[in-house]
């Protein structure tokens, strides 16, 4: 393949672009190297070009020869405040709209998108059957009522694993985002006869992670704290139910997901996740024995843009384009705290 890797010097990126070139693929990178991420120190890369994927004309010379585009040029994490909230739009929606408008001659797309598309994962109620809980309310939080009670009948649920073709349900700027660039990407497909796959992505974790920025996940966060000799803080009761995922299964999903696109429908969604359910308060215990520090406390605290569990069944991909996950956690989450020098 000849590829236009967007985003190509960012965390998975750097992972991605590392993978197409042991692949044998012709790789151009397009990034904007911004500040808030790289700290404005654009690090060398083979075949890049710096620009900001809203930016027509950097895009078209970077799309040059392109046969496949792999769109992971985002603004992540959640929305501090309301003040990103313009920054958001324009980084990944108006970004992909631009993308999408230079992708005149290329038909083959993936595009990185998010579980966060989802809003609360699935939930089952006894009486009620699969409900949809709405946001937290902030009076439950404070008591420390972490549960989303059943809608209908405040009863407790019991969180599962939520499939591609649940109603989407986006709680913050970046998941509005993320599922508003599917949907501009399955208008291009419609509209040019192009193929689109987007992989929504779960907690992804491992080297070159982000840290100490205010879009650095948690697994990055823990590990901060335990170089500086500090106790993991664990949000809510940690009983939180994510599924980590290490960034290079991720890469392999990505390309797996290119190579396979001529063959692929219009628009197909895939979840990339392990299908291995875990806490919070796990993922800090397993940290802090791995790295031999301090024990993590559970602090009550919460954010208010959080969702509760969030938990996907990524039977499609492996089911479909036959793509197996290689790390487990703990071997995952050694290699973050190895890559951490
Ligand atoms: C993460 C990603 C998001 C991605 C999504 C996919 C980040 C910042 N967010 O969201 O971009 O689309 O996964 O599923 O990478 N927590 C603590 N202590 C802390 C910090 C966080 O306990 O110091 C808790 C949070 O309250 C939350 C959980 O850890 O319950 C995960 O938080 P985070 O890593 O920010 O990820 P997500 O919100 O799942």
């Amino acid at each position: 393949m000849k590829v236009l890797l967007t985003g190509g010097a960012g965390f998975i990126g750097t992972h991605v672009h590392d993978q197409l070139l042991a692949e044998g693929h012709e790789v151009t990178v397009l990034d904007s190297f911004r500040p808030d991420v790289h700290g404005g120190r654009p690090a060398p890369r083979p075949g890049l070009v710096i620009g900001d994927i809203r930016d027509a004309d950097a895009v078209t010379k970077a799309l040059d020869g392109a046969d496949t585009v792999i769109h992971l040029a985002a603004k992540v994490g959640l929305g501090v405040n309301l003040d990103d909230i313009d920054d958001y739009v324009s980084s990944n929606s108006l970004g992909t709209a631009v993308l999408l408008k230079c992708m005149t001659s290329v038909r083959n797309l993936v595009f990185a998108s998010s579980m966060v598309v989802y809003g609360e994962g699935r939930y089952d109620c006894e009486t009620h059957g699969q409900v949809a809980p709405g946001p937290r309310r902030t009076e439950d939080l404070d008591r420390g009522r972490f549960e989303p009670p059943c809608p209908h009948c405040q009863a407790p649920l019991k969180p599962g694993l939520v499939t591609e073709d649940a109603v989407p349900d986006p709680r913050n700027a970046y998941a509005a985002g993320k599922l508003n660039g599917e949907h501009l990407a399955a208008t291009w497909a419609r509209e040019t006869g192009g193929r689109v796959t987007a992989l929504r992505f779960h907690n992804v974790y491992g080297p070159g992670m982000p840290r100490n920025t205010p879009y650095a996940g948690v697994a990055a966060i823990f590990r901060s704290a335990l170089e500086r000799g500090e106790t993991p803080r664990v949000f809510e009761d940690g009983g939180q139910r994510r599924d980590f995922v290490h960034v290079r299964d991720v890469a392999a999903a990505v390309t797996l997901a290119a190579s396979a696109l001529p063959q692929q429908p219009p628009f197909r969604a895939y979840n990339v996740g392990t299908g291995t359910v875990t806490t919070i308060g796990e993922v800090a215990t397993e940290l802090a024995a791995a790295y031999g520090g301090p024990q993590p406390i559970v602090t009550g605290q919460y954010r208010l843009g959080d969702v509760r569990h969030i938990t996907a069944s990524s039977d499609r991909l492996k089911d479909e384009l036959g793509w197996k996950p290689a790390y487990d956690l703990r071997t995952g989450l050694e290699d973050l705290l190895r890559s951490a020098g």
